[in-house]
């Protein structure tokens, strides 16, 4: 795509799951059309809007605008910002507030925030009263372009992101781009991490334009919608014949196995964010491919080069703390990476590149293979 692009309509995906398909609707300024949509979805339906105290001061009043016009009831929770929020005591007080609230099986709940609240409260309505249906309004780049869609939702235990949770499709996601003005530089470039991955996992031709538009898109031009809604189309598609990740769903895990360590190593802090630690963990996997004879080095350059021209961290040595104890430690961030939700029986599984456009899943690299690479990598800066 090369003619410049112009803010219209709204964009409407599908996510072609049989009964329990649904639309993600992406625009500037749909959340207007919030209360208009699930009226429409669900007559009668009451709401309860979960969402963080940095969204609430931004985005519930509007938020409850647009379902009161539509009629809609809603209560509303707050939860702190942050991952800790995705814990076992904040399911349990957001759990007791939507009993609390009278919310029943045939209501709904609204998750209005990024990536965490959508984990959080996707997680709370599957379980309470066991399973009731939610909208996704992601608030992040990263939630509006991943984790809104496709249903995993979840909280973290002691010993792992993510380890509780359950498979739980919201019935709308509705992504309005006019609130990732709030976001902060840093949070944006964070999210665009997850939108280089959909062109480097499965279309070479999204990637090269994303390298040629990455600045309209970070100034809230119209390439932003396109860029969101392509991504949005391709995990739709991903999603779509694999829901429960038994194949090709793992794609979507490119720089993810590299990154979650990365991140575990900085205690899940501001130090990394997660798209931060999915920069660095793609460009790794890029250069681990190359050195696998699967790719050629100019390809995993150029994998680093858009990702440093965003002004994302491309090496582990640009990590806040990288001095301290772990991050320089090939043999530390191994033993995170064998802690991974993708270990299957002790084996590390990669998302590797056959070339840019194409990831594969590799389900059995050998660890000192990854363990001697690692070691390399941290050196060379050192
Ligand atoms: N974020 C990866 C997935 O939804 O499968």
């Amino acid at each position: 795509m090369t003619a410049p692009l112009k803010h219209g309509d709204p964009i409407t995906v599908d996510v072609e799951l049989g009964d329990r398909a649904y639309e993600i609707v992406i625009g500037r300024d749909v959340l207007a059309s919030l209360g208009k949509r699930i009226a429409a979805l669900r007559p009668g339906a009451r709401t309860a809007v979960i969402t963080d105290r940095n969204v609430a001061q931004h985005w519930l009043a509007r938020t409850e605008a647009s379902l009161a016009e539509a009629g809609i009831a809603a209560s509303h929770v707050i939860v702190e910002e942050g991952e800790g929020s995705k814990s076992y005591a904040v399911l349990e007080r957001v759990s007791e507030a939507l009993i609390a609230a009278k919310i029943e099986r045939a209501d709904l709940v609204v998750a209005l925030g990024g990536g965490v609240v959508g984990d959080l409260a996707g997680f709370a309505a599957a379980i309470l009263r066991r399973g009731i249906e939610f909208v996704q309004v992601p608030t992040s780049l990263l939630a509006q372009v991943d984790s809104s869609v496709g249903g995993k939702t979840g909280i973290n235990s002691p010993q792992g992101k993510n380890l509780i949770g359950a498979f739980h499709q919201p019935i709308l996601v509705v992504a309005d781009t006019a609130v990732l003005d709030t976001l902060s530089p840093r949070q944006f470039r964070a999210g665009y991490a997850e939108v280089a991955k959909y062109g480097l996992l499965g279309d070479e031709a999204f990637f090269a334009w994303l390298e040629k538009n990455h600045a309209d898109i970070f100034a809230g031009g119209a390439a932003r919608e396109h860029a969101i809604a392509t991504s949005c189309r391709a995990k739709a598609a991903i999603v779509a014949r694999d829901e429960r990740e038994n194949g090709e769903r793992a794609l979507l895990n490119l720089g993810h196995t590299f990154g979650h360590a990365l991140e575990a190593a900085t205690g899940f802090s501001d130090r990394l964010f997660h798209g931060e630690g999915v920069a660095v963990g793609m460009v790794l996997a890029a250069e681990l491919s190359a050195q696998l004879g699967m790719i050629a080095e100019q390809d995993a350059e150029r994998v680093r080069r858009h990702l440093a021209d965003v002004g994302l961290p491309t090496a582990v040595q640009e990590i806040a703390g990288f001095a301290q104890e772990g991050l320089a430690d090939a043999d530390a961030l191994m033993a995170l990476m064998a802690q991974d939700k993708k270990v299957k029986r002790g084996r590390l599984t990669f998302i590797l590149l056959q070339e840019i456009g194409r990831a594969v899943i590799a389900p059995d690299v050998e660890p000192s293979l990854v363990r001697d690479f690692l070691q390399g990598k941290l050196k060379r800066r050192s």
